[in-house]
């Protein structure tokens, strides 16, 4: 994975994307517009509870505001978009929780199949894959199956991901390739471990969004993120509307990015 060179606030970091013209509804900002987002979707929980609602009403309410979202990164032909689903360390939780997260998961897999295609989303699943439940990893092999051929946005689901489990997993394999004898120790470079994250091939996160009102990465994307623009909200997942999206956007385009280089004025 290359990092991107500069960029200033005029010049669109997607070419084949430009920002959408201020005039339009649907415009993500009048600077740049970011070609790959991720969301922390975090504070369904506190959301519910505040409300005298068990968690797990939280979580079922945040799965109204994936489809919101996700349609509006659609519209907005984002080349990605990576919603974090479950961490590594969630498996901490009460079993009950952890159940209806799975049954979630593979209710709204059933249920959006018919609009992934619809809005031609392709979709990647990034994580562990062997601590899921069978039922579950049934129906994300049928419904990227069914997707496989679609070239709109990207739809990235973190489910059982963890950051430093990515790059554990990365340079097992790394290591692995090197004991073959098919890659040298000195050809060891930052694409060549790039190329062993599940994150392969996509875009670099330009703007990574948590919503919940903590500041914290726990864990999510610790390679990817290394210059990406962080966005925090009070709002908890299933209160985050479009607006709030399009702020973040907005934002986005006002900053700044160096990439550890000058700008000139
Ligand atoms: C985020 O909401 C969803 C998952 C981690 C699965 P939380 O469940 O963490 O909600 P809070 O942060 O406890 O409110
Ligand atoms: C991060 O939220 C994980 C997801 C949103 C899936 P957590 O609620 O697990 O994060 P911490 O525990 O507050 O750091
Ligand atoms: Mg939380």
């Amino acid at each position: 994975m290359s990092i991107s060179r500069p960029s200033t606030p005029d010049e669109p970091l997607n070419p084949e994307t430009p920002s959408t013209s201020p005039a339009s509804a649907e415009s993500a900002s009048s600077g740049s517009a970011p070609r790959h987002v991720a969301i922390i979707m975090d504070g369904n929980g506190r959301w519910a509870q505040s409300r005298g609602l068990p968690r797990i009403e939280g979580h079922r309410r945040g799965v109204a505001t994936v489809r919101r979202t996700t349609e509006l990164a659609s519209r907005l032909k984002l080349d990605a978009l990576t919603l974090y689903c479950l961490s590594s360390e969630n498996w901490k939780r009460p079993k009950t929780e952890l159940d209806f997260l799975m049954h979630l998961l593979r209710q709204y897999l059933i249920e959006e199949r018919r609009t992934l295609l619809e809005q031609n989303l392709r979709l990647r699943f990034i994580g562990r894959v062997d601590r899921l439940d069978a039922k579950v990893l049934r129906e994300v092999e049928r419904t990227q199956k069914l997707c496989r051929d679609n070239t709109g946005t990207e739809l990235v689901l973190a489910v059982d991901y963890g950051g430093r489990d990515e790059l554990a997993r990365a340079t097992r394999k790394l290591v692995q390739d090197a004991l073959d004898g098919n890659v040298s120790p000195e050809s060891i470079d930052e694409s060549a471990i790039a190329g062993k994250l599940d994150t392969e091939g996509l875009a670099e996160v330009d703007l990574m969004i948590r919503t919940g009102g903590d500041m914290r990465i726990s864990n999510f994307l610790l390679w990817q993120i290394s210059y990406a623009e962080l966005w925090f909200t009070q709002k908890c997942w299933p209160e985050f509307e479009d607006a709030d999206f399009h702020e973040a956007l907005a934002d986005f385009g006002e900053r700044t990015r160096r990439f550890g280089g000058l700008v000139s004025s």
